[in-house]
């Protein structure tokens, strides 16, 4: 029998709306072509920018936006992408496809987009092949009040005011594509960047170090234990990749069995932040370095006929599994998870929307996204869960997987995911510290493991009115669908 106990009167630690948060990197069609269609377009834009794609992101809440990159943000010089838009140069975008760019979308463009979209930027600077007066520049330009310079330039390119933006990565991946560094070095030349990177009165950065890949803890311990006091954040990035980086796996095209690994794959996200957070607790038990998680999500082979370096894939049920899967995790590790990005917004990997010509078509990402937005700057609950165990290639995962918290208005919000791709699961939860009131709930599920919405159907899979509820006393009861996602609120 599976069983969940809701302590709901010991809520204590905010989930920060950061974890909600997305990443557009200047990949394949996520900017050009996906946010960015250009003033002339006849696709509907706000100054070059797909209105339709501000509509819906605004109304999954979202909090912040990752960019430029990515590997692309170590190529990129800020400089090229500033000023009149005839005079910018063209780029190679080096690693993914060779395309040229225009540099029409810049650093103007960029934080217009997050205005419209009512989120906070989350840049990354170039360390790779950049300089330390290049992202400081970087950051005066964008925040600077004084005369200097960068804010003459600013005020010359037409934006008198400073914006407000608080986060800054200083590199990407500095231990791959971002310069192939050991952890020794990058953590003295953090702390080199970090000195020069300079908050205003009213724009204190956030300066987040570049965090380990995966599993590599010693990255961990090296950059905690020699730069611990000039970082805010440290990010880490893991992908859920159902077969080997060569070849990852359909994203339509899977059995059962690869379902199981992909939801295995999926939960480690558990153990690399239990693990992560261990190493950091020893350097810094007030937590106040956040672990940002700010690359994550599904990363499949690319569809048939469609650019390798652009990293195009479909987003079915088991995606939505995915999304539901890690969004409980980092809730539920909201101590030190202040942020995260699922990787990427637009057309790119785990993406919650697609394009094709003028139209959009949201995936069933978008919609957890919108199934958990409650959760959004709401008290974690702490939840106690047994639940009933599935084989899944090297072991055994629970079919169940759960966060909780009191949203607004004192709502309590429990979204669960039953990863079973075949049996439903009858689930008991004991409602502690308060009463259960009214229960409404939605669930987004289907008849088939790689369902997904296309641009001829974009209905398959969307939340649906949920009524497999029955209280008694303080138990609530309910019976989840065979692979799906519920949110249930209390009322
Ligand atoms: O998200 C795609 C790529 O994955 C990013 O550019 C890089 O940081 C990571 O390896």
């Amino acid at each position: 029998m599976n069983t969940l106990i809701i302590n709901a009167d010991s809520a204590d630690t905010p989930i920060s709306r950061h974890i909600y948060g997305h990443f557009a990197e200047h990949l394949g069609r996520c900017i050009y072509d996906g946010f960015w269609v250009g003033k002339d377009s006849a696709i509907p834009n706000t100054d070059g920018i797909r209105t339709e794609l501000i509509t819906a992101l605004r109304n999954i809440g979202i909090p912040n936006l990752r960019w430029p990159g990515g590997c692309f943000a170590d190529d990129y010089h800020w400089r090229d992408g500033v000023g009149s838009q005839s005079e910018r140069a063209s780029i190679v975008n080096f690693h993914w496809g060779e395309v040229s760019e225009d540099n029409s979308f810049g650093t103007h463009e960029f934080l217009r987009l997050c205005e419209l979209l009512e989120c906070e930027p989350y840049i990354s600077g170039n360390v790779g092949s950049g300089t330390v007066r290049e992202m400081s520049e970087w950051i005066d330009y964008v925040t600077g009040v004084g005369t200097s310079p960068m804010t003459d330039l600013r005020r010359k390119h037409g934006r008198e005011k400073p914006w407000a933006a608080r986060y800054w990565g200083v590199g990407n991946e500095t231990w791959g594509c971002g310069g192939n560094m050991r952890v020794e070095f990058y953590a003295d030349l953090f702390r080199q960047y970090a000195t020069y990177l300079r908050s205003q009165k009213e724009n204190k950065l956030y300066k987040i170090a570049v965090g380990p890949n995966t599993d590599d803890y010693h990255w961990t311990e090296v950059m905690m234990r020699e730069a611990r006091d000039f970082m805010d954040g440290l990010s880490l990035h893991y992908y859920t990749v159902t077969g080997t980086w060569a070849d990852k796996g359909s994203a339509t095209d899977f059995s059962e069995t690869e379902w199981l690994t992909t939801m295995r794959k999926a939960m480690r996200m558990d153990e690399l932040i239990r693990r992560h957070s261990t190493i950091m607790d020893r350097y810094d038990p007030e937590k106040r370095v956040g672990l940002v998680v700010d690359e994550w999500g599904t990363w499949h082979n690319v569809e048939p006929d469609t650019n390798p370096g652009f990293l195009y894939q479909q987003n079915t049920l088991r995606d939505a599994l995915v999304a539901g899967v890690s969004l409980n995790i980092f809730n539920n590790h909201a101590d030190r998870v202040h942020m995260a990005n699922l990787a990427q917004t637009i057309n790119v990997l785990q993406a919650v929307a697609l394009t094709e010509g003028a139209a959009v078509l949201l995936t069933p990402t978008y919609h957890i996204f919108a199934m958990y937005q409650g959760h959004q700057d709401a008290l974690r609950i702490p939840v106690s869960l047994t639940s009933a165990q599935i084989p899944a290639d090297t072991g055994v995962i629970d079919a169940i997987s759960v966060s909780a918290s009191i949203a607004q208005n004192n709502r309590v919000l429990i979204t669960l995911c039953n990863v079973d791709p075949n049996e439903s699961q009858p689930l008991s939860i004991s409602v502690r510290g308060r009463s259960i009131g009214e229960v409404t709930g939605r669930v987004l599920t289907g008849d088939q493991l790689n369902q997904h919405n296309t641009f001829a159907d974009a209905q398959q899979l969307v939340p649906r009115p949920f009524s497999e509820i029955s209280v008694t006393g303080d138990t609530l009861n309910i019976q989840m669908p065979q692979r799906s996602v519920v949110a249930l609120e209390l009322n």
